[in-house]
């Protein structure tokens, strides 16, 4: 029997997240060196390395036995809980009829991305999530370069705006931002949302990230800033490190009546409701309490420490440039400087440089640009910094906190070993290539008899 794929799904590309998975999966099993039995030093998978929050846990467990289907948009205990924690954590007032719940807002934004027209404006570098299901609903779509630091330029967005016929555009925007670690201020914020308003710009503003900001005071929620315009995604899978649990949530705009009509029809089609244990779960996570509290707190600081010494190790690396991460847990590391060496080592692209790492005698996983939605040439490559036993890292954060500089290095060194190893793997590559590209060149020279 032979089956015929539809076109549709011909057409598309394998996301990122899937390629990568087979490219170290098969990169991995062709290497026949001893050493590349313990794996590899893990920087580019991007999930929280904690335990469950056992609030969380403990809710599930009590509620295994709610075999009925859920209401469409989230059982009214979950909406409700959303509702507080966005009062409490991030300023906005949102009646639980906003928030709709959904199996991870990965999926709740290609839900938004079905039922609104227009033309969808991608800043880049991007989260690998975004374009494949833009590419799948074929929709007309631009990227927009942002600045070096990661953030859309309000000017850039204007420009590429007014030059776009449609009714009405989306903008997709990350904040905090994945790859960079990068945070929006306020005013930053208020200058986007100015340009949205004068061009009818949607904003798709994905906040999942928005509970690892480090110095959590300087969160601000496109949702305060642009209330009339906004649809903010956010969920368990970052800040409550329950990925698997696939559960998120997208408040919708003040006054949208109409279309959440047509975004229940949506989900309904689709996938009918979240899985109702895990819905009783979320509450648990969602609720104020002492020990959510304090696990946000915990988690948070980590992510800080790890990505301070990630940013300072990597920076101290001659010719190596990177995004000082504010939230998240990653960096945008920029290898661009040893682009000539790179050249002359045969590895042209930024894929090409992936496989140069994850090979003997590096074994060091990273997500190359272009992945990122970044030129194939860009040596630019993604930095996570979660390669370590979360649980344990957890309790010795509580043991002992680490307080000053020497301490923090300190807590890297003694609890995050392949991060520590990882990071030398990487100036180990770098300082090769270099030397050999020095060798090479002084044999050029002698070879063609060149004096110094
Ligand atoms: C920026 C960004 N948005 C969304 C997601 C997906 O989140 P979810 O698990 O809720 O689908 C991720 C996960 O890596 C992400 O990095």
């Amino acid at each position: 029997m032979r089956f015929i794929v539809d076109q549709q799904v011909e057409d598309i590309e394998m996301p990122e997240n899937l390629k990568l998975n087979t490219f170290l999966q098969e990169f991995h099993s062709d290497c026949t060196h001893p050493e590349c039995r313990f794996g590899f030093y893990g920087f580019a998978f991007g999930q929280s390395p904690f335990p469950v929050p056992r609030l969380i846990q403990e809710a599930l467990i009590q509620n295994v036995n709610k075999g009925e289907y859920a209401a469409v948009p989230g059982i009214p205990q979950l909406r409700n809980a959303i509702s507080k924690y966005n009062k409490h954590y991030f300023g906005i007032d949102v009646a639980p009829e906003r928030i709709y719940v959904g199996p991870g807002t990965k999926e709740l934004i290609f839900n938004l991305l079905e039922i609104l027209h227009g033309t969808v404006i991608l800043p880049t570098p991007a989260w690998l999530g975004y374009l494949p299901q833009i590419r799948f609903l074929k929709k007309n779509f631009h990227m927009l370069s942002s600045r070096a630091n990661g953030k859309i330029a309000p000017n850039d967005l204007k420009r590429l705006a007014l030059r776009l016929q449609d009714r009405q555009k989306i903008l997709i925007l990350n904040n905090p931002h994945n790859p960079t670690g990068m945070l929006y201020n306020k005013s930053e914020l208020e200058e986007i949302a100015d340009v949205c308003r004068e061009l009818n710009i949607t904003v798709i503003s994905d906040e999942i990230y928005a509970q690892t900001t480090y110095d959590f005071s300087k969160f601000v929620s496109m949702g305060k800033i642009y209330p009339e315009g906004t649809f903010v995604t956010n969920g368990l899978s970052k800040s409550h490190a329950a990925g698997g649990y696939r559960l998120g949530y997208v408040i919708f705009p003040q006054h949208a009546v109409d279309l959440k009509a047509q975004f229940k029809k949506i989900l309904a089609t689709e996938y009918t409701a979240v899985s109702t244990p895990i819905q009783h779960a979320a509450v648990a996570g969602f609720e104020i309490s002492h020990e959510m509290d304090e696990y946000f707190k915990v988690t948070r600081n980590i992510h800080k420490i790890m990505g301070e010494y990630t940013y300072n190790t990597l920076t101290a690396i001659d010719g190596i440039k990177a995004t000082k991460p504010e939230a998240t847990f990653y960096l945008l590391a920029d290898f661009n400087a040893y682009a000539p060496e790179l050249q002359k080592a045969k590895i042209t692209t930024s894929q090409k440089l992936s496989e140069a790492l994850i090979v003997h005698p590096y074994h060091t996983a990273i997500v190359g640009g272009d992945s990122l939605v970044l030129e194939r040439t860009d040596f630019s490559a993604r930095i996570a910094y979660v390669d370590y036993d979360g649980a344990k890292v957890f309790d010795a954060y509580q043991q002992q906190t680490p307080k000053t500089h020497s301490e923090r290095t300190e807590f890297v060194q003694n609890n995050a070993p392949k991060i520590v190893a990882g990071l030398m793997m990487l100036e180990k590559f770098f300082g090769v290539l270099k030397r050999d590209a020095v060798d090479e060149l002084m044999l050029l020279k002698n070879n063609l008899k060149i004096p110094n």
